[in-house]
C-alpha cells in the first residue's frame, strides 16, 4: 500500500540515495536535512513499508515551488510521483496559496508528462539555465 508522509530525520540517508540515481547533480545530504525544518513540505512516499520517492515543496507567501522530486528507479511508473504531486499541491491549497510553480529541463519528458497530467502550464523558458548537459528551463506553474 502507498503512504505519503512528512520526512523525518531518518529517511534522509534513503532520499539522498533515490537523487544520486535520480539526478546527475543530486542534492547533498545536508541540503536535504535543512528543508526538514524549512519553510513548506517535506514528504517522502512508502510503498508496501519501503521509501520509494520524495517531493519538497517550499512557501513563499502565497506562492508555492516544486524544488524537488524524484522516484526509485524501479518504483517509476506506477502512480508515486502523481500521488506526492497530488499531496504537495493540496498542501499548497490548504495553506492558502494561489499558485504553485516549479522549473523543469526541457528533455525530461517523464516529469513534463507528470506536471502536465496534473494541469501545470506551460509559462515561460529561462535559455540555458540547466549545466552539465546545458539545458533550457520550462518554467510551469499551476493556478489554486
Ligand atoms: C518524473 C518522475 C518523478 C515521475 O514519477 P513516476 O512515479 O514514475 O510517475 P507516475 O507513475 O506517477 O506518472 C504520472 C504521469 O506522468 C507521466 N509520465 C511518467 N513517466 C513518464 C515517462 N517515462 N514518459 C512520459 N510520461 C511519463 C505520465 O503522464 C504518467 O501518467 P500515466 O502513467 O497515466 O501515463 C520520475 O520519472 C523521476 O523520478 N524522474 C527522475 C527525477 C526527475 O526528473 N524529477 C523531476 C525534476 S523536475
Amino acid at each position: 500500500m502507498l503512504a505519503i508522509k512528512r520526512a523525518k530525520p531518518e529517511d534522509i540517508k534513503r532520499v539522498t540515495e533515490i537523487a544520486r540515481e535520480s539526478f546527475p547533480d543530486p542534492w547533498s545530504e545536508e541540503s536535504f536535512a535543512r528543508e526538514l525544518t524549512a519553510d513548506g513540505a517535506f514528504y517522502v512516499a512508502e510503498n508496501d513499508g519501503s521509501l520509494d520517492g520524495y517531493i519538497i515543496i517550499r512557501s513563499m507567501g502565497e506562492e508555492y515551488e516544486i524544488l524537488d522530486v524524484a522516484v526509485a528507479q524501479s518504483a517509476r511508473r506506477d502512480g508515486i510521483g502523481e500521488a506526492m504531486l497530488a499531496t504537495a499541491v493540496s498542501f499548497a491549497f490548504e495553506s492558502w496559496g494561489k499558485k504553485v510553480w516549479l522549473e523543469v529541463r526541457e528533455s525530461n519528458e517523464a516529469a513534463l508528462g507528470l506536471y502536465k497530467k496534473y494541469k501545470f502550464k506551460e509559462v515561460g523558458r529561462r535559455k540555458g539555465y540547466y549545466s552539465n548537459p546545458t539545458e533550457d528551463a520550462i518554467l510551469m506553474e499551476r493556478q489554486l
